[in-house]
Parts: structure tokens; C-alpha cells; sequence
């Protein structure tokens, strides 16, 4: 059953439109006599001088909802008398799947930012040769690598900035139980829960903080995977070490399974509502809502878990219908002995449990 298996996929080769004449340099046009460059000021720009474009090696790491600014600095070597007239272009690379983003360009004076990025970027220039990258209100879709790409005409140069929302990754089946979702339905039932599908960097990494899970669900990169930390029978066997068992990449229509969600570090707050009686599902819904509150959703349960250190062994309903309560120290009566977010699966919405309720601050 959890055998591995790897699919062959045939590859194919793109090609891309391209404007005849012109060389086409990720997504500017260059005319090879540049107007604001007069002749004698190109000649010497192939005497020697270089363009070097810096950015920080490390990883940055940050959380949901946080603002954070991608450094990027240029100059030139040797360097120059007159400052020359750049451009800026800042773009996140394709990765998992997900196609490359245009973010952010500068065009003379003006900046135009694309798609999700609209309102939420700006360059930041408070310095001469300067070409940061100021990112407000990060989602956990933000996580990724940024090139920021300085082009003055004749020379391009850029560097990478890889940025990090650290976040909590948590297997999810719907209710309809094991193996029923295809890639498209993985994606949807992981943002009800206010996560995004995991990447393989994410569920490794969850791994190697000791996830153990036997259930083979969906990744970003449209492979199934499932984390083994301790070898047995029935999950993928005695004979394979701890690790990744992969079964490769799936078709993301026709193939179902469960699915690796990623929620990012928590906004707001998650409570278990205090409530003199047990309450249905309907009921509780209402509760919060009488709260000033949401019935938290399963990603925000996790995340209070394992951020806010969120403990209380009372089940309590979330928005799904599941009902659920988070062990951060473990003691008697509580469950199994290592912490972790316990399920009691999805009760009959009738029956009579606690809640826990997420509020915006
Ligand atoms: C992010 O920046 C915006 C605009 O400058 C500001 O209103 C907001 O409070 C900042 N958020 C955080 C978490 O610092």
C-alpha cells in the first residue's frame, strides 16, 4: 500500500514569444542604441567598470502579517564619478510548481507593483545605491526567493533574497475521511483551514522536528509524501531508514489522498471559550460570534499550539466541524504522551463540546 513509486514525466520544452530584433532581457526590452546613454558614456562602461548587485546570504526568517525589508544594494567597481541612470527590478522565482511573480519594476521615477503585490510593496532608497525591498502584511504564500535585478543599459547584475515565514506544518483529511482529495480539492481544503498546501522543504523540516504521520498526502509540487521517523509494517516498512517516503508525482486530477497543510506564525489569538454549558456546532459557531470572535479554523489551532504554546485538554469544536484540543506539556489523562494537537475527528454536529475561538488583534 505505501509502496514508492515514481512517475517518468515527459519534458517539455518551452518556447517563449519573443519581439524579433529586440534582445529580450526577463521582460524589458532594450533598443541597443539607449537614448540616455550618449556614445563616449558607453565606451567606458567597457573599460572595466563592473556592476555588483549585494544581497544577504543568510535566510530571513519572519512571520505572518509581519513588514519586512529585503536588502539590496549595487555599486560600482571601480566606482563612478557620476551616477548613472538604473533601473530596478525585483521578482520572486519560480519554485514548487508556482510560476515565477513579477513584484516589483521601476520605470524613471515611477514604480508599478503586479497582482498579489499591489499595495503591499515598496522600494526603499533611503540610502544612495540603494534598491531594498520593503514587503508589508506577509501571507504565508510570501515565502520564497527574491531576485533583485539592477539594470543600467548595458550591464544587468542581480542577487537573491530568500525569505522564510517560519509556521507549523499538520496533516489534514477531510471529513469524508482517508484519501479523498485530488491536488485542486488538497488546495482548497487547506485554505478553509487558513494554511496553504506545505512544500517538501516545510514537511522535511516538520519531519525533522518529528513529524510521524502514515498517511500519504499532497505537496505543493504536486508529489504525495509522508514522514516516518519511526520504521514499522505498515509505513513503507521495517527494511527503510526514518525519512521521506515518497510516492513521486501524482496526477493532480485523478489521484486522491490526503494532504501536508503549512499555516505561518499566528495573527490575532485562539482561546478555548470559557461557557457554562457544552454546545453543538451551530451553538458554537454563535458563541464566538457572541464573543466578538470566529470559531478558530484547524490551521490557527495549530498555530496557537505551537507558537503561543496553546495547552488545554478540553475537545473543543473549530470551523471545519472537527473537534479538536492542543497538548503543549503532556501529563495524565491528557492523551498520549507527546505533545501535539489531538483530533476526535468530526463528532455528530449535534453532540455537546467545548469551542475554541480565534480573534483579529
Ligand atoms: C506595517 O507597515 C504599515 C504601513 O507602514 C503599518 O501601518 C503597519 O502597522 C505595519 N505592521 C507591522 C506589523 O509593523
Amino acid at each position: 500500500m505505501h509502496a514508492s513509486v515514481g512517475l517518468l514525466l515527459p519534458v517539455l520544452l518551452l518556447t517563449l514569444p519573443c519581439a524579433p530584433g529586440l534582445p529580450f532581457y526577463n521582460g524589458f526590452y532594450y533598443s541597443p542604441g539607449g537614448r540616455d546613454l550618449g556614445s563616449d558614456h558607453r565606451e567606458s562602461l567597457f573599460n572595466g567598470v563592473k556592476l555588483v548587485v549585494e544581497t544577504p546570504e543568510e535566510t530571513l526568517f519572519t512571520h505572518w502579517g509581519a513588514n519586512v525589508t529585503l536588502p539590496c544594494r549595487y555599486h560600482y567597481e571601480p566606482a563612478l564619478a557620476s551616477p548613472r541612470p538604473v533601473r530596478i527590478k525585483w521578482w520572486k522565482l519560480s519554485e514548487n510548481g508556482a510560476p515565477e511573480q513579477d513584484v516589483l519594476v521601476t520605470i524613471g521615477q515611477r514604480r508599478r507593483s503586479f497582482g498579489d503585490y499591489e499595495g503591499r510593496v515598496h522600494l526603499r532608497q533611503d540610502q544612495e545605491r540603494e534598491a531594498s525591498l520593503e514587503l508589508r502584511d506577509l501571507r504565508p504564500e510570501d515565502s520564497g526567493r527574491y531576485r533583485c535585478e539592477v539594470i543600467d543599459g548595458l550591464e544587468d547584475e542581480s542577487g537573491v533574497v530568500e525569505l522564510e515565514l517560519r509556521g507549523v506544518v499538520f496533516p489534514y483529511q477531510p471529513r469524508q475521511g482517508r484519501y479523498q482529495l485530488n491536488f485542486h480539492e488538497a488546495q482548497q481544503a487547506c485554505e478553509e483551514q487558513g494554511a496553504v498546501v506545505a512544500s517538501f522543504e516545510q514537511l522535511f523540516r516538520a519531519w525533522e522536528e518529528g513529524l510521524d504521520w502514515c498517511n500519504a498526502g499532497w505537496l505543493q509540487d504536486g508529489s504525495v509524501q509522508y514522514p516516518i521517523t519511526l520504521p514499522r509494517e505498515p509505513c513503507g516498512g521495517l527494511g527503510l531508514a526514518p525519512g521521506m517516503r515518497s510516492y513521486g508525482l501524482r496526477h493532480r486530477r485523478l489521484h486522491r489522498y490526503d494532504v501536508f497543510c503549512f499555516t505561518a506564525a499566528l495573527k490575532g489569538q485562539v482561546y478555548y471559550l470559557e461557557h457554562p454549558e457544552k454546545l453543538t456546532l451551530a451553538e458554537a459557531r454563535e458563541a464566538c460570534r457572541e464573543d466578538g470572535a470566529h470559531i478558530a479554523k484547524v490551521g490557527q489551532l495549530f498555530a496557537a499550539w505551537k507558537f503561543r504554546g496553546l495547552d488545554r485538554c478540553d475537545a473543543g469544536w473549530l470551523a471545519d466541524g472537527s473537534a479538536r484540543y492542543p497538548v503543549a506539556h503532556s501529563r495524565p489523562n491528557c492523551g498520549p504522551p507527546e505533545p501535539g494537537v489531538r483530533s476526535f475527528g468530526f463528532p455528530d454536529p449535534q453532540s455537546r463540546h467545548g469551542v475554541y475561538c480565534h480573534r483579529q488583534r
